[in-house]
């Protein structure tokens, strides 16, 4: 059984929780983009756990990998290691396989995209964790793979090779290229390579061959569908292909092997960073959902934008990653605010679309077309069925349900592991 999990909006719409509710029925837990510039928010037991590398099935008995389509900052996922082992949680080679493959994330990478982003004059809003240099040094073929970081020897001919190219870079965009010689997080860096180097696996060798046996994998995606580096908002956007089929290209499993695709779509939007937001609510009504959805992100700590329901965005994550079902989240945010609305149509120059334009310019002049629903009174964050709903809360899902043509399974009503049910 393979399953993905994707972002249908922008990230930050409850990934981690739903990964980690399903988890327990899972053998392998594999990232398969992305990097540190994603932040998971696991809560058991009222307990806050914040992960942004280590697959959010680590509270589980499934084994974990990291894929080669990610960038990886070992610095990053020492750390969380370290945090996770001081609670009790050891993750070890047992545990977690990183590919040789992943692109490794080097101080140099976060450095260019500080100066990247101090450059542009229309800003993107990077995390500044070093992404999109990183992915740049993959496609270019100038990455270090996590084999190099492992074998000293070979990570310094690397540099050597590389410092040159690097170095004028740095130089060029107004940085200090000494970095490309500092030794201090050289050898850092070569201790990481020693700690790491049992964790080198074979991802898709070791996933295909899981599912050869009638085991269980889930591929936990990052971001969201429109962040995605190919189909999303460019270029205000991450540097990964975030939707369902980048799973089987990154992580090299073959279509034909995937049974479910699980979108994660937040009651209402989020976004993080520049970019087009059609039902961004710069007012008072978006600084109650921020408040009430404690909409703050988990990397940066940067404010989020809020906006209503943004139904033609999710029509097209649908066609981008072909869900068989969705996990619909932070119903309760939505609670005591009258009428609620949700955005079933744009307005384009006298026009009405049903599905957003292809160009992110004509994206940023959409004008939401807005439909009122009556939301209803009350806490939903103790509710666990359906039936016990309040009516304005199944009249809001049955018709996002109804609009969004895919049916809801999971409804998620508080950050706890315990406040989800199955519809
Ligand atoms: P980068 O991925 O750091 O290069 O940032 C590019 C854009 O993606 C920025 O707008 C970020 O705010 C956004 N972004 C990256 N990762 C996440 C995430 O995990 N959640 C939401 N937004 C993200």
């Amino acid at each position: 059984m393979f399953t993905i999990i994707t972002g249908t909006q922008f990230g930050d719409e409850g990934k981690g929780k739903i990964v980690d509710l399903m988890a327990r029925e899972y053998d392998l837990i594999v990232r398969f983009q992305g990097g540190d510039n994603a932040g998971h928010t696991v809560v058991v037991d009222g307990k806050k756990y914040k992960l942004h590398l280590t697959p959010s099935g680590v509270l589980f008995d499934a084994r974990l990998l990291i894929g080669p389509g990610t960038v990886m900052n070992p610095q990053t996922l020492a750390t969380e290691l370290n945090t996770l082992a001081d609670e009790g949680t050891v993750v070890d080679e047992k545990k977690l396989g990183i590919d040789a493959k992943t692109s490794i994330i080097m101080p140099y990478h976060v450095e260019l995209d500080g100066l990247g982003e101090s450059a542009r004059s229309v800003k993107i809003g990077t995390t500044k964790r070093g992404i999109g240099y990183a992915y740049i040094d993959k496609v270019a073929r100038d990455e270090v793979q996590m084999s190099d970081l492992a074998d000293e020897e070979r990570l310094r001919r690397r540099l050597e090779e590389l410092t040159p190219i690097k170095a004028a870079q740095i130089q060029s965009m107004g940085g200090d290229p000494s970095i490309m010689e500092d030794e201090t997080w050289i050898r850092t860096y070569i201790e990481l390579g020693r700690r790491f180097a049992p964790f080198i696996a074979d991802v898709s060798h070791e996933i295909n061959t899981a599912l050869d046996q009638g085991k269980k994998v889930l591929a936990e995606g990052a971001q969201g569908a429109h962040l995605d580096v190919i189909h999303g908002t460019q270029k205000f956007v991450t540097s990964s292909s975030c939707i369902a089929g980048s799973a089987c290209a990154n992580l090299g499993v073959g279509p034909t092997r995937v049974d479910e695709v699980v979108g994660i779509l937040k009651a209402y939007i989020t976004r993080v960073g520049e970019g087009p937001l059609p039902t961004e609510l710069k007012n008072r009504t978006g600084d109650y959902i921020r408040e009430a959805g404690g909409e703050f992100g988990t990397t940066t700590g940067r404010p989020r934008r809020c906006g209503w329901f943004d139904l033609p965005l999710v029509k097209k994550s649908v066609a981008l990653n072909g869900y068989t079902q969705i996990a619909l989240t932070k119903l309760d945010v939505l609670s005591d605010m009258h009428p609620l609305k949700v955005c079933v149509a744009y307005e384009l120059d006298g026009t009405r679309l049903d599905y957003p334009p292809e160009s992110t310019a004509d994206l940023a002049r959409c004008v939401p077309v807005l439909e009122d629903l009556p939301g209803w009174d009350g806490d939903l964050t103790g509710i666990r069925s359906m039936d016990a709903l309040p009516d304005g809360a199944i009249e809001y899902l049955s018709r996002l349900e109804s609009l969004v043509g895919v049916p809801f399974k999971y409804i998620s009503v508080g950050p706890g592991r315990e406040q989800t049910f199955i519809k």
